[in-house]
């Protein structure tokens, strides 16, 4: 984008009641992996495990947060960010993941919460983003269908304890890649492989979904309640009819399996065979539990993927063909640059039938950062982020109905299987001292977000 596109972007084209905001969750950031009588959760097990993290890297101490958490939500308020999406870590408040209650754990996000309000900012709480009590792995995590009153006894416990002053809850984060992650591939926490994991873990977290719903929906007043989709524009990479149903197919499975169900239009069965294998595990009257009325749902998209015909990928039948292999700019994740994906995903979402409002609850990118005299001057972060900006307001200004627009991340944090070498954050964390310095794209969007200061 040149210069003169860039000064076009001001925060007023969204609208007075547009959101803005930023998002985080429990484990990439808090550290603290042991204290005041937090359990362990199959992150804090897997991340242990040899070979699982890029570079030998783990989150004990991760950004501190716990610790650090007044000067960070100050940060916030220094870039006048006004929404603040956190997750709550279930082995803090529950340390074995069924009742009892461990009091330092809700002490601990109560102050975060105070904190939060003191600061004039609105916090949004994510229930699940996928830190599972470890004790509740050992009985089956996901896989077992008693996970889905496990996790409706812990969104009671958050609803009654927060629920006086969190009116905005996320219910379970990106269900596709945690389940896809975590119980197919065995990259991400718990580490476990295969179709039958996955199928079955898949239909407990869409009832836990639902039924997460309806439990707050019943303890808090006023609530605003969603939950949050990854999605991924698809593209095939040739007309050829044989990537065209490929690319069909990942479509499905990566934007469609989750989604459909919790909007009352079930499993996308017909377009993915290997969803039939659901049918194993639908008992009763499972179809209609699968379905809740949200008042919103967040996307999260990053990227687009181009899509070939494979014939030795299981079940898919596919394969992702690479932005470097496509001479395409990407991000230290090998994720392509493209800011039309947030465009395109809104227009199919959108046309959802009952669709509630779409909030874009995580976007951004990691870029290989540098910090110079105590600077960091990350312009290609700026440049994505604007360039999705424009993308969400052409989306809105032909009709989407998108509220709301949250950088993933306030700081650079655990991502995951990738360690800390992917920075996603509008502030610099130096992981050796815990010292933080605003990016250039962090002072961009605090100006974008108030531009009198
Ligand atoms: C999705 C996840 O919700 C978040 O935990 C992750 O760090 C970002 N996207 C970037 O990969």
């Amino acid at each position: 984008m040149d210069k003169a596109e860039d000064s076009i972007l001001s925060r007023e084209q969204f609208g007075t009641d547009f959101l803005w905001g930023v998002s985080t969750a429990a484990f990439q950031i808090e550290g603290a992996h042991d204290a005041d009588g937090k359990g362990l959760s199959i992150w804090d097990v897997f991340s242990a495990r040899k070979g699982k993290i890029k570079n030998g890297h783990h989150a004990l101490d991760a950004c501190d947060f716990y610790n650090c958490y007044k000067d960070d939500i100050q940060l916030l308020r220094q870039l006048n960010i006004p929404n603040f999406r956190f997750s709550i870590s279930w082995s803090r408040v529950m340390p074995t993941g069924v009742l009892p209650v461990n009091e330092a754990g809700i002490r601990y996000y109560n102050k975060i919460i105070d904190f939060l309000l003191e600061c004039g900012i609105e916090p949004w709480v994510t229930l699940y983003h996928w830190d599972l009590p470890h004790a509740l792995e050992v009985k089956g995590g996901w896989t077992n269908r008693e996970c889905v009153s496990w996790f409706s006894e812990y969104t009671a416990v958050c609803a009654k304890h927060f629920g006086d002053r969190v009116k905005n809850w996320i219910i379970v984060n990106e269900p596709s890649v945690f389940t896809g992650a975590g119980y197919f591939l065995g990259v991400h926490a718990p580490g476990r492989r295969g179709i039958t994991n996955y199928i079955k873990a898949m239909h407990h977290v869409t009832l836990a979904t639902a039924a997460g719903g309806k439990v707050v929906r019943n303890t808090v007043a006023n609530a605003n309640i969603g939950t949050t989709f990854s999605c991924t524009h698809i593209e095939p990479y040739s007309q050829k009819p044989k990537d065209i149903r490929a690319a069909k197919r990942v479509d499905t499975l990566l934007n469609r399996t989750f989604i459909e169900p919790i909007l009352g239009l079930g499993y996308p069965q017909e377009d993915l065979k290997v969803l039939k294998r659901l049918d194993r595990y639908i008992i009763g009257d499972d179809r209609k539990h699968l379905a809740f009325d949200f008042d919103f749902i967040g996307l999260q998209c990053y990227t687009r993927e181009v899509v070939k015909y494979s014939l030795i990928t299981p079940y898919i039948g596919a394969s992702l063909v690479p932005a470097k292999k496509r001479g395409k700019p990407f991000t230290t994740m090998g994720w392509e640059v493209y800011p039309e994906a947030i465009y395109h995903i809104l227009k199919k979402f959108s046309g959802y039938k009952g669709m509630p409002k779409i909030l874009i609850t995580e976007n951004g990118a990691s870029f290989a950062d540098t910090v110079i005299d105590g600077k960091v001057n990350d312009k290609e972060r700026t440049q994505y982020l604007q360039e999705h900006l424009q993308q969400i307001l052409k989306a809105k200004k032909e009709g989407c109905n998108v509220e709301g627009y949250f950088v993933w991340s306030l700081t650079d944090n655990f991502e995951w299987a990738e360690g800390y070498n992917a920075r996603f954050g509008l502030i610099h964390v130096d992981f050796d001292t815990q010292q933080r310095i605003i990016k250039d794209s962090g002072l961009w969007f605090g100006k974008f977000l108030d531009p009198t200061i």
